[in-house]
């Protein structure tokens, strides 16, 4: 019998997840179908239960459920209880298990997609919010020279490092606390690029063999991406490949075989400028 999957947000017709992971399953010979659930914003746990009661094995969680979504579950992985968000979840049973793949998902993306590796070297986390939050723990478990989380609130990033203390150590503060040094990769995890914003990070950040990195997908050369240029960036990119691989890794999961990803990322990236 052909399972069911789906991606569940608000809104959610712009999801690239049905076709990415239609692909997949393609590609394995994996028996499955993959919808979109598009919930309302007071109705997330009723869709998420309409739909296993109707025989939906898992499910894609974007927003603005990732922590409702964690909420609901009965078990959860480490990097997902640390962020506090699933953006995966699994049904077998009667029980919900949660997933967060954006981390590793971004990890795979910079060190094996883009060849730019972490181990030894140092690592700007722009942004101290949910998107930051959920990639930290795969970050850390790579060990990089230096891991910072610089923020427009500092305290905001103060306390992101208080709550992974015992599990990890990295440096925290504002935007402009670690002028000097430059950073082998930059990752912007703001929601900056959201308002046509840039994070006013010094370019002195920014090394001349390094890596920028926007966690935002599809929207071409973001105010980061040009800022990163302007400061002697030599490599930019975007979150198309955190998403195909944040997807693999949740295919993976759920099926047990891991789908290659190279030439759907190559199918879904969009130009920089
Ligand atoms: P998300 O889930 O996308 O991470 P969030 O949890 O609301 O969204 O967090 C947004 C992050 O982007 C925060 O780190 C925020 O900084 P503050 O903690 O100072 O609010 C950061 N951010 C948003 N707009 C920004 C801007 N224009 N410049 C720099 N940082 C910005």
């Amino acid at each position: 019998m052909t399972d069911r999957y789906a991606v569940i947000g608000h809104p959610v017709k712009h999801s690239k997840s049905p076709q990415i992971h239609t692909e997949f399953a393609r590609q394995t010979a994996q028996d499955l179908s993959y919808g979109i659930v598009e919930a309302p914003l007071d109705g997330f746990v009723e869709a998420v239960n309409a739909f296993r009661a109707d025989g939906g094995k898992g499910m894609n969680v974007t927003a603005p459920f990732k922590l409702e979504a964690f909420s609901l579950a009965n078990e959860a992985s480490e990097r997902a209880r640390l962020s506090g968000a699933s953006n995966a979840l699994k049904f077998d049973d009667g029980s919900i298990a949660a997933e967060n793949f954006d981390g590793v998902g971004l990890v795979n993306d910079i060190q094996r997609n883009l060849g730019y590796p972490i181990r030894g070297h140092r690592v700007l986390l722009l942004g101290a919010g949910g998107a930051a939050r959920g990639v930290l723990l795969p970050l850390l478990a790579e060990e990089p020279r230096l891991l910072a989380v610089a923020n427009r609130t500092a305290a905001n990033a103060l306390a992101l490092r208080h709550h992974f203390a015992g599990v990890g150590a990295f440096a925290a503060g504002g935007l402009g606390e670690f002028a000097d040094t430059a950073f082998d990769v930059i990752i912007n995890a703001t929601s900056a690029s959201l308002t046509g914003e840039a994070p006013a990070v010094p370019g002195s950040c920014f090394g001349a063999e390094s890596l920028a990195y926007e966690m935002v997908y599809g929207k071409g050369l973001t105010p980061f991406l040009a800022l990163a240029r302007a400061s002697g960036a030599v490599r930019l990119a975007d979150g198309v490949g955190m998403l195909v691989e944040q997807a693999a890794e949740g295919f993976l999961w759920w099926r047990g075989v891991r789908p290659d990803t190279r030439g759907m990322i190559e199918r879904l990236t969009v130009p920089l400028a």
